[in-house]
């Protein structure tokens, strides 16, 4: 055996509960505190993460936090309005310098403890009690503050921890180019809120990664077709990186009901206001008339839709008469984003571990939406943090997909459950993310 295929082997050993299997996921992946800290060294620590969107930070010295496990940086708007993050620690005596969101007054971070400050672009501008250190304690390098690595796509700030790390776009690759097709950086947030949930984060995300638990956990949706919706009406494909999608299959065989689809998308604006939302409803609802027998369905959707849009300012992509995504689907970024895009909305998720426990993830959903041209630019906050059943503040379909997920995790830790078994098409993207985790995690 060859040295290099020896040190290979050695690696790939190394990693505890690995996917030995295409179609199996060990259960311990889910709990294991030694699986949990590998993740937490060998993925959080060096991977890409969307931190947060470029709206929540839209003028100079606005600020926020992103935290994974025990890690913070912060994010803060420059005067030239590019976008710096910086580890966020002071280095005197480690207090944290940023917390939540905000907006940093006269443009400098302020430590809360002694009053040390410092320049938006991380600069050193002052230190109390300066005469009071020798100065090789306050060599200027080790006192400026840390920055982390930054890159912007899709309207969001993306990070990386690593300083080695290469470019956002070769890890994100060919699975973002699918959102730059449904013009992804045109998506202002509409709502935004989060819940805690029981459950490891990646348990939490496979509930979004198949379309085909809709019969059963969203019965609703299957309009009374229930166990006859077949189960493969979406194409799935995963990507090099973990990545995976879904997509209508309405390019190939259209709408086969317009009563149906208009339907459909109504549940999507009442059950979930994301998606399909009562502007887009207003837009089908005029197309009922018009549809002669034998009209494509699509082709008057797009029509109308278009129409509509120029009318009202809102930019649209060119070509989604042909772009599957941009009438249904899911795409999912490696190791933690999702975007389910529709008529120039999207959901998006980004699940989190948290309280650095591995049965405990944070769930974050958005409702993105194209504004008209002339929108103002308003700052996007977080709505809250609502109880996953709390059906005041939740919609309907989030609560349906929340109520498995704990009681997975709890199923996780039955004497003699096996482990996962994943449906060779329809779960490989879930497979496909594991396998990405392993060879990071080697
Ligand atoms: S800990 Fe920050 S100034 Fe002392
Ligand atoms: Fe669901």
């Amino acid at each position: 055996m060859s040295d290099n295929l020896a040190r290979k082997r050695k690696s790939a050993a190394a990693v505890p509960f690995a996917m030995s299997e295409a179609h199996r996921v060990p259960k311990e992946r889910y709990y294991d505190r030694g699986f949990f800290e590998l993740e937490k060294e060998k993925l959080w620590h060096k991977t890409w993460q969307m931190a947060c969107r470029l709206q929540e930070i839209p003028r100079p010295n606005d600020f926020v936090e992103y935290e994974i496990c025990e890690q913070s940086v912060f994010l803060v708007r420059q005067a030239d309005h590019s976008v710096k993050g910086f580890f966020n620690v002071c280095p005197h005596r480690a207090t944290q310098l940023a917390r939540g969101a905000g907006s940093f007054p006269g443009g400098q971070v302020t430590c809360p403890f002694h009053g040390w400050r410092w320049n938006c672009d991380g600069e050193s501008s002052f230190i109390y009690g300066e005469h009071g250190f020798a100065p090789e304690c306050l060599k200027k390098e080790e006192i400026n503050l840390r920055e982390c690595k930054v890159e912007v796509w899709g309207d969001s700030v993306w990070i990386n921890l690593d300083a080695n790390a290469g470019q956002l776009k070769d890890s994100i690759g060919s699975a973002a180019a699918r959102l730059d097709d449904v013009a992804i950086g045109n998506w202002r947030v509409k709502w935004w809120q989060e819940t805690i949930l029981n459950a490891n984060w990646k348990m939490a995300q496979e509930a979004f990664m198949e379309g085909w638990h809709v019969m059963r956990t969203h019965p609703q949706l299957t309009l009374g077709a229930g166990e006859a919706t077949p189960p493969d009406s979406l194409r799935y494909d995963t990507y090099p990186g973990g990545h995976c999608s879904f997509e209508s299959t309405v390019l190939e065989r259209d709408y086969v009901n317009f009563d149906v689809m208009l339907a459909s998308s109504q549940l999507l604006a009442d059950g979930l206001d994301a998606m399909a939302i009562d502007r887009d409803m207003k837009v089908l609802e005029s197309i009922r008339h018009k549809l002669g027998p034998g009209d494509s369905i699509r082709e008057a959707v797009a029509r109308e839709m278009r129409a509509y849009n120029e009318g009202a300012g809102i930019p649209m992509p060119a070509g989604i008469e042909n772009q599957a995504l941009w009438w249904n689907g899911m795409v999912f970024l490696f190791p933690n984003i999702f975007y389910l895009p529709m008529y120039g909305n999207s959901l998006a998720y980004r699940i989190r571990p948290y309280n650095n426990h591995p049965e405990w993830c944070r769930f974050e959903v958005w409702s993105l939406t194209t504004w008209p041209r002339s929108y103002p630019q308003t700052r996007a906050s977080l709505k809250g943090r609502f109880d996953k059943d709390d059906a005041d503040n939740w919609p309907l379909i989030p609560i349906q997909d929340f109520s498995n997920i704990e009681r997975q995790q709890r199923g996780l830790h039955v004497l003699g459950y096996q482990g996962h078994r994943l449906a060779t098409e329809w779960e490989a993207g879930i497979s496909n993310m594991h396998r990405e985790l392993d060879r990071r995690l080697a």
